[in-house]
Formats: C-alpha cells, structure tokens, sequence
C-alpha cells in the first residue's frame, strides 16, 4: 500500500476531469487525475464535435485554443430537412453574429494532454478497482490499484468526472441523490469516413426511415449519424447499408469514402439532483446524460467544470465555500435548459417506433414552424449556439 495526498483527486479523464485539473493548475491547487484507459483509448475514442461559443471562449481563455483556432471549422447556422425541404437556421443573424466550432472531442482531450503533459501532471492511466469513501469528512479518500500495487489517495475534494458508467455516483449512500431518467427506443450509429463533406454546415434530417445528421471533422472528414435500434449491432450495419441510407434520409448525392470508425450509442436523458454529497462533487456526465441531438453532452461537461474550478479556487485561496455550496444549484440550471432543448430536438426529429401517426404530424408541424417563424427560429439557434 502506497499514500498519497492531493488538494483535490480526480476520478476520470474525460474532458470534465483533464480540464479541471488544467483549471485548478492555473490557480496553484494542485489534483491527482486517475484514469482506468489508456491514453491512446482516450486520444482515440470518437465522440461529440460541436463546441458552443462559451466552451471555445473558456479553452481560448485558459491557453489550449492554438490548435482549435487553426483546425476548427467555424460554423454559422444549420440545415433542417424535411418533407423533401431544406431551411437553413442563421445562428449569425438570430443570435447576433454568435456560431458554434466544429472540433472533435478526441481533439479537445489531445490538447488537453499535452498541456497535463508540459505541467508535468499527466493522468494516472490504467488504474483499477477504484473506489471513494469517507465523503462526508474533510479527508476524503479515493483507493485504486496501478501497477498491480494498492494505493491510497487522500484529499480535501473528490471531483467525480468519469462519466455515466463511472463509480463515484454509484458511491453515494441510497436515498441522498434524486434521479431524473428517460430512455429513448433508438440509437444513434455514428460514422466517421475519410471523405470529404458533401455540405458546407450540418444537415439535421428528418425522414420516415429514422433520423439522420450530416457532421463532419476536418475538410477530408466526415462525420454522419443514423438513427438505429437501441441495441443495434455495428455489424449489421455494412458499409453499404449505410451509404444506401444516408444517401435516402439526407437526400443528398453524398461522396463515400473509407469507412474508418463505426459504433452505436444508446440514447437517454438523465440528471441526478443534487450534483454533490459531502466533499464529493459530480461534473459532466457522471452527473447527467442528454440525448445527443443537440450537441451538449460536452459543453454541458465544460461548463460545470468552469463553475466548480471557480468555486475551489474560492475555498482553496479564500477559505470561502459559497461557491462549492451553490456548485449544484447553479449547474443545474443549464443542465434542466440543455436537457429540455435536447430531448425537444430528438423529439422532433425522430422516428418513434410506436407512434400511428400523431406524432409525426406534430414533428412537422414544429418544423414548420421553426423554418417560417424568426421568433421559434430563434429559440432554436440561441440554444444551440449556447445560452450564456
Ligand atoms: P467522459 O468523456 O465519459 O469521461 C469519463 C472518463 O472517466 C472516461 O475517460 C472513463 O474511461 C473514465 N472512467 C470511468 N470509470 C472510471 C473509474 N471507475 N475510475 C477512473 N476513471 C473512470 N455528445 C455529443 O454532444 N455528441 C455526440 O455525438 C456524442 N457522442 C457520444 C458517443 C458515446 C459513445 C458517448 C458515451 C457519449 C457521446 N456524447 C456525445 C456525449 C459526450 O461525449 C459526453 O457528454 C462527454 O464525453 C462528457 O465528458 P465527461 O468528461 O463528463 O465524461
Ligand atoms: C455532432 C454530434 C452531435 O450530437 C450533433 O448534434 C452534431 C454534431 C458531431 O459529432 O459532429
């Protein structure tokens, strides 16, 4: 058995975990990040790419946007299709110039990594068997073992950022949290080909065979959804089939290329209230989940971070815990906007398996309306872009 302490110890190093190390960093409070994959995994697993305005503002601000700058695409409105239509929503002119950047989250963890590399606190990869206790004291404790060997790591503060299937939610006694959850009776197949798009902005696609979005990583590479079955295998799901079924649900005369990652996720939403017990603090999706729809699972993750790393710079510096004892209240205000505008968007653009006919003529009806009013529009384009 090995001792260690740290100011704060990090489950987790997603997006939310590696940037609020960098964050306290930059305050002088120093973390201990543990990660059960590896750094490869982590710098090659394909997810999210929409970065809203405040999320691209906060990595500039705190010195990792060099590259984000140079390779990210700037976006200024979307593509809604449907009924054989399309209308473009202009982000610039409903919000007053504000856009979104298209930049991959595997991009975001690279950076990230390199800065925990160059401050000489990268991530302890590969750890196992981790677990959390003593919450509710001022020493909490998170034990792992690495290297085949037991450790222990006292703190003053635990961030929870290792994402829905972590163990620091599952830690908290019965009765403490209150969970919010619904499930969804699709999946999204998410693909990324090495071609280049066959659209200057994102086409979000509603049609009879499911829902499908046209994204995109880089001017060489194209990133698409498919709405499938919950549980739906990759493998059945040739490179064929899914070129045939973007083609039809896009309706558009698609370029292919090299299909080179594939893989289906679940959809849910869920929040857990509140998004702290004791000295253990919940953050990005270890806290709550969004169907993906509206592209805020990640700048949901960012924006709690930014909240708690203000508040434990606060405690820390200060001695002052206002800010970590309002750390729920005020994420959770953003959490219920960007879980109502999520769960708007996937039930508005999706097939629902048992629904004879109702639902869809309500669909179109919203869609009519987002595409032919400037004040629905709005709405559409202030949520997406990111409220402040
Ligand atoms: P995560 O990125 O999940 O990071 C948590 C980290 O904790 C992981 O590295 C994990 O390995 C680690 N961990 C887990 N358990 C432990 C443990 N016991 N000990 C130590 N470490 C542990 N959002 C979108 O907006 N658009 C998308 O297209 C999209 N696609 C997605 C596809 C998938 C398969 C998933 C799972 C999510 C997707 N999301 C998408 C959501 C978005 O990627 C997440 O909201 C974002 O990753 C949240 O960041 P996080 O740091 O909170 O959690
Ligand atoms: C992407 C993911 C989303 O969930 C979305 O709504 C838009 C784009 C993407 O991965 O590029």
């Amino acid at each position: 058995m090995s001792d260690m302490s740290a100011q704060v110890g990090i489950v987790g190093a997603g997006p939310a975990g590696l940037l609020l190390s960098h964050l306290l960093h930059r305050q002088g409070i120093g973390s201990v990040v543990l990660e059960i994959r590896s750094r490869s995994y982590l710098e090659q697993r394909v997810r999210a790419g929409v970065l809203e305005q405040g999320t691209v503002d906060l990595l500039n601000d705190c010195g990792l946007g060099v590259r984000m700058r140079r390779e990210g695409l700037i976006h200024h409105g979307v593509e809604l299709r449907f009924s054989g239509r399309s209308h473009r929503i202009d982000f610039g002119e409903l919000t007053g110039g504000r856009g979104i950047t298209v930049y991959g989250q595997q991009e975001v963890v690279k950076d990230l990594l390199r800065a925990r590399e160059a401050a000489g606190s990268l991530p302890r990869f590969e750890v196992a068997d981790v677990s959390v206790a003593d919450l509710t004291t001022e020493r909490p404790v998170i034990r792992f073992t690495h290297g085949g060997a037991d450790h222990e790591l006292r703190c003053d503060v635990i961030a929870g950022c290792d994402g829905f299937h972590g163990i620091c939610r599952p830690s908290v006694p019965d009765g403490a949290l209150t969970e919010f959850d619904r499930t969804y009776p699709f999946g999204w197949l998410g693909i990324l080909a090495e071609v280049a798009p066959s659209t200057d902005e994102l086409i979000y696609a509603r049609h009879e065979r499911g829902f499908a979005l046209h994204s995109m990583r880089s001017p060489t590479l194209s990133r698409f959804y498919l709405q499938c079955e919950p549980d739906a295998d990759p493998a059945d799901w040739p490179d064929e089939r899914i070129w045939d079924e973007l083609r039809v649900r896009l309706d558009l005369d698609l370029a292919e290329g090299p299909i080179v990652d594939k893989g289906v996720t679940p959809m849910r939403s869920y929040v857990v209230e509140p998004m702290q017990y004791g000295r253990l603090y919940l953050a990005g999706d270890a806290a709550h989940i969004v169907p993906p729809t509206g592209a805020k699972g990640l700048n949901l993750a960012v924006a709690d971070v930014r909240v708690l790393a203000t508040a434990l710079g606060r405690f820390f510096t200060a001695g002052d815990d206002a800010g970590l004892r309002a750390y729920s209240e005020t994420c959770l205000r953003r959490v219920w906007r960007a879980e109502h505008f999520s769960w708007w968007m996937t039930s508005m653009l999706h097939r629902f398996p048992d629904d004879q006919g109702f639902e869809q003529k309500l669909q179109l009806s919203q869609l009519e309306y987002v595409t032919s009013s400037a004040a629905a529009a709005a709405s559409l384009a202030e949520n997406y872009v990111g409220l402040p």
